[in-house]
């Protein structure tokens, strides 16, 4: 049986007011503040009359009338407890008829579609997680079993060569960054971060010290002959670029591999996306391409849920091993319950089956958007987002107008560092007086990057929090551009459909 909760009573025996009257307010008032919370189990009245020394009466009465307003509910034969539906403060005056809550469209970017889960594989993976006792000593690479059907997973799914060894288990995109910066990247490193692009990306980078660099991007992608050949690292989404949702074509692939171990800059490969492909090949990963130069960063934030925080960072052994050690350091663990579960949902098949229909249903709701937006949706080709590419005077028309209609909105300006690109020369052009050339021999070509291959770190970035672009130049070229970012995994198939054909309508004026 559960305890009960006793609340803070004194009575005044000197007081004006009668010893029930003075319970009732008290008790009343906590019930309304919230001190006592719904389903919580009420002290007797024998055990609350004895608290108080009062007639075990006072306190009955008091209990029938709090029941009475609704404020407390007794359960036949177990007690009484503070009722589970509370009063509202104020009378909710009932909807007049035919005004039904407005509809929210919800088409912003960066939610999964999450109902679609199976409930009992979900509940079977739970309960085997909580069959296995917690670990005394967390793997900092994560759980060995977890970590081997992961790298078997993207073996099959990406072709990635990956073996366990290349794997650490994190708790998504954002802390394998995080990570990764921590243990490689000396402050004030210089980091290229496509523009527009992931702002939690630059965000991480700059709470840790590093110089955001914004990297101009196109349709296709980042866009690498304007690449400096100074940045310790360089973060790319080339499965899917976020926003713009280019794929990146092979030869720009080639070109940052190239650009990679000419410079000694470390590629961080944002995987994101890469499960949700529509009628297009694959493209291989850098990291297939180059593994001794990327750390490929995946996540289950889309596939699955962000509310698990789970995620895997692929690098090179000695590079995981650095990062391992770091790790430990920071006392930054992956947590054990989660991994236990998603390696039971993988082991059973259920993240497979999953994956199958989460493709099936983002199929459905992308088709959907292309046949009514049609020809201005770019960037279709993958992922659970679309760009819709407008004249720049018409979105913030689009935006307001939707919004009245309940239709929540993202726009692509919002995606691109603060720091306006107009007029600012390219690093390493002739105006910007920095050389673009590579670096002497025997010397580090990047500065910021601490050793990537060499063994255990020695010291680290301490924690400085600066503004993204703080000290970063960014790199001019690529016009801006306007539009929407909609993202289908918020609302639902008819919901998608009732929105998009306002925006359609709103868009044609
Ligand atoms: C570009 C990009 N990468 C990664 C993620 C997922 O990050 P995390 O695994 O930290 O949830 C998102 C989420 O919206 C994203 O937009």
């Amino acid at each position: 049986m559960r305890q009960h909760v006793m609340p803070p009573l004194v009575l005044d025996r000197a007081g004006g007011s009668s010893l029930a009257a003075q319970l009732y307010e008290q008790l009343r008032s906590a019930l309304d503040s919230g001190a006592l919370r719904p389903g919580e189990r009420m002290p007797s009245s024998r055990v609350l009359a004895q608290h108080l020394a009062v007639s075990r009466i006072v306190v009955t009465d008091v209990y029938q009338r709090l029941t009475a307003e609704g404020r407390l509910e007794g359960q036949h034969g177990s007690g009484t407890f503070v009722a589970r539906q509370p009063v509202p403060a104020t009378p909710v005056r009932p909807q007049p008829e035919g005004s039904p809550e407005p509809e929210v469209i919800d088409l912003r970017p960066g939610t999964p579609w999450v109902a679609g889960y199976d409930q009992a594989a979900w509940r079977r993976a739970w309960r085997a997680a909580g069959d296995l006792p917690p670990a005394a000593r967390p793997d900092p690479y994560g759980a060995p079993d977890l970590r081997a059907h992961l790298a078997e997973h993207l073996r099959r799914s990406r072709a990635v060569p990956v073996r366990a060894e290349h794997l650490m288990v994190t708790r998504g995109t954002g802390h394998g960054l995080d990570l990764l910066v921590a243990t490689v990247l000396e402050p004030g490193g210089r980091v290229g971060v496509e523009d527009p692009g992931y702002a939690k990306a630059r965000n991480v980078l700059a709470a840790r010290g590093a110089r955001v660099v914004p990297v101009p991007v196109d349709e296709y992608g980042v866009i690498t002959d304007a690449l400096p050949d100074d940045l310790a690292l360089l973060y790319t989404t080339p499965a899917h670029q976020y926003p713009l949702g280019g794929r990146l074509p092979p030869a720009r692939r080639r070109a940052l591999a190239d650009w990679a171990r000419d410079t000694g800059g470390l590629l961080v490969e944002d995987d994101y996306d890469a499960e949700f492909r529509y009628d297009v090949a694959p493209l291989p990963t850098l990291f297939s391409q180059a593994p001794e130069h990327v750390v490929l960063l995946g996540t289950l934030s889309k596939s699955l849920s962000p509310d698990l925080g789970l995620g895997w960072l692929i690098a090179t052994p000695a590079l995981l091993s650095r990062i391992a050690a770091r790790r430990y350091e920071l006392s930054d663990r992956p947590p054990g319950a989660v991994q236990r579960a998603v390696a039971t949902l993988m082991a059973n098949g259920d993240m497979d089956r999953h994956l199958h229909r989460m493709r099936r249903e983002y199929a459905r709701r992308r088709a959907m958007i292309v046949g009514l937006l049609g020809d201005r949706v770019r960037g279709e080709a993958a992922g659970l987002h679309v760009m819709v590419e407008l004249p720049g005077e018409l979105v913030d028309q689009v935006v307001t107008r939707a919004a009245g209609h309940g239709i929540l909105l993202d726009t692509i300006e919002r995606h691109y560092a603060a720091t306006p690109l107009s007029g600012v020369p390219p690093v390493g052009s002739p105006q910007s007086g920095a050389p673009r050339v590579g670096p002497p021999p025997g010397r580090s070509p990047v500065s910021g990057l601490s050793s990537v291959s060499s063994p255990p770190l020695v010291s680290s970035p301490p924690l400085v929090s600066s503004p993204p672009l703080a000290g970063g130049l960014p790199i001019a070229g690529e016009p801006r551009r306007h539009g929407l970012v909609i993202g289908y995994g918020a609302a639902d198939l008819d919901q998608i459909e009732r929105g998009c054909r306002i925006l359609r309508d709103l868009i044609q004026g």
